[in-house]
């Protein structure tokens, strides 16, 4: 069947960019490195289970992590009186308008569980597995012709080095269809005492865990025990307080497992010939293996050649400027990490599973950058393994949320964990930016499959947050328009909520999701909620401070206090990301042009996140600059290292794929254009291929 498929796959893009085409400029973006890094990994991975590895094609001197999209764990609770249970745990109440509205936030006066809900959960580091060189210590500069080769076609990762004189080959995969590994390791050195380790950490405690996550050295607070040996595999069961999960290894021809060695979780396994073959799983029950190395090896062959030859295209080979190839560098190797990292069931973290960022939790505002690549690059399956199912498991905890707080309808979270929970914090509860973001999806998700299905599937989730968005919209008598906050916090999030009304970027983006929502039910032919048109029609105007849009209505020294022109410029948001009100007044094309003009003549773009850049790009190209969209893509601050990783920056470690995921969403609108304006986009000169992407809206 899955070969079929790719045949399939293969036979229906015979009119377009050929296979062989693909093949040869996604290869020319192997990833080559010669020694480990210390910041970034190589990967393979499936989305949801993925392995980092060192210049040894394992962890044997850099512990990176193996993380999944299940696998998580608690501390245990408080045990101060009267903070013992997460229900005790009662949040702040706030002026909000003309009554008290209580917030999820850290509550002084209950310190211990307040901290508890944001550490806990947190993501486990499954394990670790290196080569074990007998009683020698060896480091990474004892071995010599240290070469490593990773080719995003096939998932395949090779590599090789010499120690004492003799050579060692490792392959690497991931199965595309579990969270196992395979590996294949041929050196002579296997029979005369080189071997594997596997060890166990510890989750740590720390907000971000980068580059490694969990700890090895406190052994004595959980346990490990090798449950089943055979003569070709071995479990090893770990059990952190509330969590447990099985750890499998296989094994071609003779071998054996030992441990745990005193005092830790280490185990070895001592192979007996030159050639040996693995599989490492891991699962939270007990689970026979049945896949060998051959078959993962060919899993992941078939998987990555049908993500490559299904998806859409940019082929930038032709142009001759380094700057087309570095875009190109970015864009294919985006593809790759995107599909190890962020495909996941839950909406990805946004370090992906290459280390934790946040606890290893997601962030539900920055879910549209994480996930919608995979729309605008025809990889729908994979936003279907979490959308719109994410919405729907976390709509009645979204209910409970607006209610708690006198609102109708679904209020999002935001950092989030798989239960649904949103960590308490100041920001966390007062953004909000995240509402609309299911009209996005959905919005998107009709353009390529405008049918029934689509309709009815995001009907309930679009009604819910059209509900709430509505009910929140407070009605300033005064002004007889309707106000969102205070308080809130804007995306910028460097503002005092007390103060903070009408953002320019939540206005334009709470009309954007209500025009969605009234036009879903239109189709449908149901009945538009009356509040949802009266809100939308009512909404304060868009603020503007000397002929440019502000970050908020009624904010001090807009343009001339350089504390108003950090963090992130939201307002080219308006015209780059959102597409052009589809209701009430036009945007003012030389406010727009005043705003872009502004921020690149005056933003502090050194304390910004990434996905700025790419937010400023698709900004440019509505106004039709598409050189310094390119200018934006490529600016210095925005970088990504030489394995294709997005660096984090000022802010937070690296990676931050959220900078990946909105370069890919910026260069599909380059390719497709959007309404309007169909077609490519890039800049003068440049000879470029496109094929399979739909017109940004
Ligand atoms: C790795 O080593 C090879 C051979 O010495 C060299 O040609 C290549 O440039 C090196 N690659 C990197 C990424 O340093
Ligand atoms: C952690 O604790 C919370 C609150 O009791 C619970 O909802 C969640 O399921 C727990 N998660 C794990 C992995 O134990
Ligand atoms: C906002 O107002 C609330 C009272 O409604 C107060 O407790 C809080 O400290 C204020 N926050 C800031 C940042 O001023
Ligand atoms: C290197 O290999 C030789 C035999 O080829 C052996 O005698 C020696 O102990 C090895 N040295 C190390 C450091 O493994
Ligand atoms: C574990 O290692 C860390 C870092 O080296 C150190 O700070 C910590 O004290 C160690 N913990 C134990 C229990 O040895
Ligand atoms: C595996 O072990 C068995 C039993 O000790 C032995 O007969 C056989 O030769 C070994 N095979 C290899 C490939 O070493
Ligand atoms: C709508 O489109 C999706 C994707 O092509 C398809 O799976 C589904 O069956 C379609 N539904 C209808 C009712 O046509
Ligand atoms: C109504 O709007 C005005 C102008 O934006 C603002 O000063 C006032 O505080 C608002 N009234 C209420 C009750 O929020
Ligand atoms: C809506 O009504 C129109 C006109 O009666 C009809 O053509 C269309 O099929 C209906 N659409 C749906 C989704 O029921
Ligand atoms: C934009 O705003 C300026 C300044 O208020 C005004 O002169 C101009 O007419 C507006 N343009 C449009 C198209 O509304
Ligand atoms: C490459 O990009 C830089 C920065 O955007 C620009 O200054 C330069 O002119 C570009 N070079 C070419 C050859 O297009």
């Amino acid at each position: 069947m899955r070969i079929l498929g790719v045949l399939l796959l293969l036979s229906s893009l015979v009119e377009g960019i050929s296979v062989s085409q693909r093949k040869k400029v996604v290869q020319s973006f192997s990833v080559r490195r010669n020694s480990s890094s210390t910041s970034t990994p190589l990967q393979v991975g499936n989305g949801n289970f993925a392995f980092g590895a060192d210049v040894t094609g394992l962890q044997t001197f850099q512990p990176y992590g193996i993380l999944s999209s299940w696998c998580w764990h608690n501390f245990s609770l408080p045990t101060t009186p009267g903070q013992t249970s997460v229900t005790d745990f009662t949040g702040l109440q706030w002026w909000t308008h003309d009554r008290l509205v209580t917030y999820n936030q850290p509550n002084p006066a209950q310190d211990d569980i307040s901290t508890w809900l944001i550490k806990n959960p947190q993501r486990v580091n499954l394990g670790r597995i290196g080569f074990s060189f007998g009683q020698k210590s060896v480091s990474e500069a004892d071995l010599q012709q240290k070469s490593q080769v990773l080719d995003i076609w096939s998932g395949e990762l090779t590599s090789s080095f010499v120690y004492n004189g003799s050579s060692v080959g490792v392959a690497t995969y991931s199965d595309p269809d579990s969270d196992t590994i395979s590996v294949s390791i041929e050196s002579e050195l296997l029979k005369t005492g080189l071997g594997l380790f596997l060890d166990f950490p510890l989750p740590d405690r720390n907000k971000f865990n980068a580059p490694f996550v969990g700890v090895f050295n406190e052994t004595d607070q959980h346990q490990t025990s090798l449950e089943k040996v055979s003569a070709h595999s071995a479990v090893v069961k770990h059990t952190l307080d509330q969590t447990t999960y099985y750890t499998t290894l296989t094994w071609t021809g003779n071998g054996s497992v030992t441990g745990p060695q005193q005092g830790t979780h280490r185990y070895l396994f001592t192979p007996s010939s030159s050639k040996v073959q693995l599989t490492l799983a891991f699962s939270p029950t007990l689970q026979a293996q049945e896949a060998d190395y051959a078959a993962i090896a060919a899993r992941s062959q078939a998987w990555w050649e049908s993500y490559w030859t299904s998806g859409a295209f940019i082929d930038l080979s032709a142009v001759k400027s380094p700057n087309a190839t570095e875009l190109q560098r970015r864009i294919l190797i985006s593809q790759y990490l995107l599909a190890v990292n962020s495909a996941s069931n839950n909406p990805p973290q946004e370090s992906g599973l290459v280390n934790n960022g946040w606890y290893g939790k997601f962030h539900l505002e920055m879910n549209l950058w994480n996930s919608l690549p995979f729309a605008r690059w025809g990889h729908f399956p994979l936003l279907w393994r979490s959308l719109p199912d994410m919405y729907t498991r976390f709509l009645s905890s979204s209910f409970d949320r607006a209610r708690d707080q006198g609102y109708l309808g679904a209020r999002w979270g935001k950092m989030t964990d798989p239960t649904g929970r949103s960590a308490p914090g100041e920001i966390n509860s007062l953004v909000i930016w995240q509402q609309p973001h299911p009209m996005f999806f959905a919005e998107t998700e009709y353009r390529s499959f405008p049918n029934a299905t689509t309709l009815s599937r995001w009907d309930t989730i679009l009604t819910a947050t059209a509900d709430f968005m509505a009910s929140f919209a407070y009605f300033n008598k005064t002004t007889g328009v309707y106000d969102l906050g205070p308080p809130m916090y804007p995306v910028s999030e460097n503002t005092n909520p007390n103060a903070t009304a009408n953002p320019t970027f939540e206005l334009a983006y709470w009309r954007f999701g209500l025009d969605i929502a009234a036009k879903w039910k239109t189709r449908q032919n149901l009945t538009v909620p009356s509040i949802w048109l009266t809100v939308r029609d009512n909404l304060a105007p868009l603020p503007v401070v000397n002929g440019a849009y502000a970050v908020y209505e009624g904010i001090p020294s807009m343009w001339t206090d350089p504390a108003t022109t950090n963090d992130h410029p939201a307002m080219a948001g308006i015209y780059g990301l959102l597409p052009p009100p589809l209701s009430g007044p036009p945007l003012n094309e030389s406010f727009l042009r005043k705003t872009a003009d502004m921020i690149y003549e005056l933003w502090d773009l050194e304390q910004s996140y990434g996905w700025d850049f790419s937010m400023l790009a698709m900004n440019s190209l509505r106004l039709g600059d598409r050189e310094r969209a390119v200018e934006y893509l490529l600016h210095p601050i925005f970088q990504f290292d030489d394995a294709g990783y997005p660096v984090g920056g000022s802010r937070v470690p690296t990676p931050y794929f959220p900078n990946a995921a909105s370069l890919l969403i910026a260069t599909a609108m380059m390719a497709g254009g959007w309404d309007g304006m169909e077609g490519m986009q890039f800049p003068k000169g440049w000879e470029v291929e496109v094929e399979g992407f739909v017109p940004a809206m």
